[in-house]
């Protein structure tokens, strides 16, 4: 466990809404439709329907990176806030249900926990979560796309040694590799030279068990993928007839990704925002990539970003990694 410094009987909690400012639902879906090939940006799953899809995701049998990279924060935690060292202003990145946070902020003890979240719900209910289980726990909780450069704010008065940036889940995934690489450098200006990044990363393995974690037998990954025009429907005024979609996810063992698709059962046309959009029948819209790394292959990515490789924990299968790194 990481030596803590003073720390305050009753943390405070703060949350700040960055989002309004800077997010536009209608023009990116707007404008990833009328694409040659269309694509939606899979940060629009979440809103609460999806993001409870996506609970419900990570407890399937056939999707093995959550229960992995748990597995893996249980074992190796101490190590984990061994290396990013006592004082540490933790930044998570996607923060979701904060599950895996819980066992990092119980052995790093870190006097600022800082999640950014663009599902605001999501991110409030775990930061709230989190404040009871650690009540001695100081939060600034951020809703904002973390795709876009961001200046987090500041927490006068509590004394820091390092900034950290944790991004668990696998999430780096779903950028191509050069998205990832701009993206970590974003990161890297975040926390400034000396600052470190802990980052979880799925790991290349069978076409079969990848094919098998994006289409699963239940047939709760399709619902979260046709939630998307479900969502376009609600909110943007859409006439996405859902039963005329289909999804479809494969790895690709060339690109060494998952993609993932909705695909149309006809051809038919439909209307967002007073827009027309035609498709052909089998024509798809892209909705999700999910990149697989080997252990080299990703700490080549995170050094062209400016970190340098560190320690690495992996699971006794090597399904999953989790990396610490500092910037250089
Ligand atoms: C959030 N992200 C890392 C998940 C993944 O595995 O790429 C999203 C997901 N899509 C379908 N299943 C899970």
């Amino acid at each position: 466990m990481a030596q803590p410094q003073q720390r305050p009987a009753q943390g405070v909690v703060r949350f700040y809404n960055f989002l309004s400012e800077d997010t536009s639902f209608l023009g990116e879906v707007l404008s990833g439709l009328a694409l040659p090939r269309k694509a939606l940006p899979p940060k629009y799953f979440y809103d609460a329907r999806g993001c409870d899809l996506f609970e419900q995701i990570c407890e399937l049998p056939e999707y093995y990176p959550t229960r992995t990279e748990l597995a893996i924060m249980r074992e190796h935690a101490a190590a984990m806030a061994g290396f990013l060292g006592a004082g540490c202003q933790l930044i998570e990145f996607g923060s979701g249900s904060s599950r895996k946070t819980r066992i990092l902020i119980e052995q790093l003890q870190p006097p600022l926990y800082v999640p950014v979240d663009i599902a605001g719900e999501a991110l409030q209910a775990a930061a709230t979560g989190l404040a009871q289980q650690f009540p001695w726990l100081n939060i600034n909780g951020v809703c904002a796309d973390y795709t876009k450069a961001l200046t987090l704010p500041v927490f006068v008065g509590v004394p820091i040694r390092r900034k950290a940036v944790y991004f668990p889940g696998s999430t780096i995934g779903n950028f191509t590799p050069e998205e990832a690489i701009a993206f970590l450098q974003l990161a890297r200006r975040m926390v400034g030279a000396g600052g470190a990044l802990l980052i979880g990363v799925d790991l290349k393995k069978e076409k079969s068990v990848l094919d098998a974690a994006y289409d699963d037998a239940a047939g709760v990954t399709a619902e979260f993928n046709l939630n998307l025009l479900a969502r376009i429907n609600r909110e943007l005024g859409g006439d996405f007839q859902l039963r005329r979609f289909c999804h479809r996810a494969f790895y690709d063992e060339d690109k060494g990704r998952i993609e993932m698709h909705l695909e149309s059962l006809a051809s038919q046309f439909v209307h967002v925002g007073g827009e027309r959009f035609d498709f052909r029948q089998g024509e798809t819209i892209l909705t999700e990539i999910s990149c697989k790394y080997g252990v080299d292959e990703f700490r080549a990515v995170a050094q062209r970003a400016g970190f340098a490789p560190g320690e690495t924990w992996t699971d006794p299968a090597r399904l999953f990694s989790v990396h610490g790194m500092i910037a250089v």
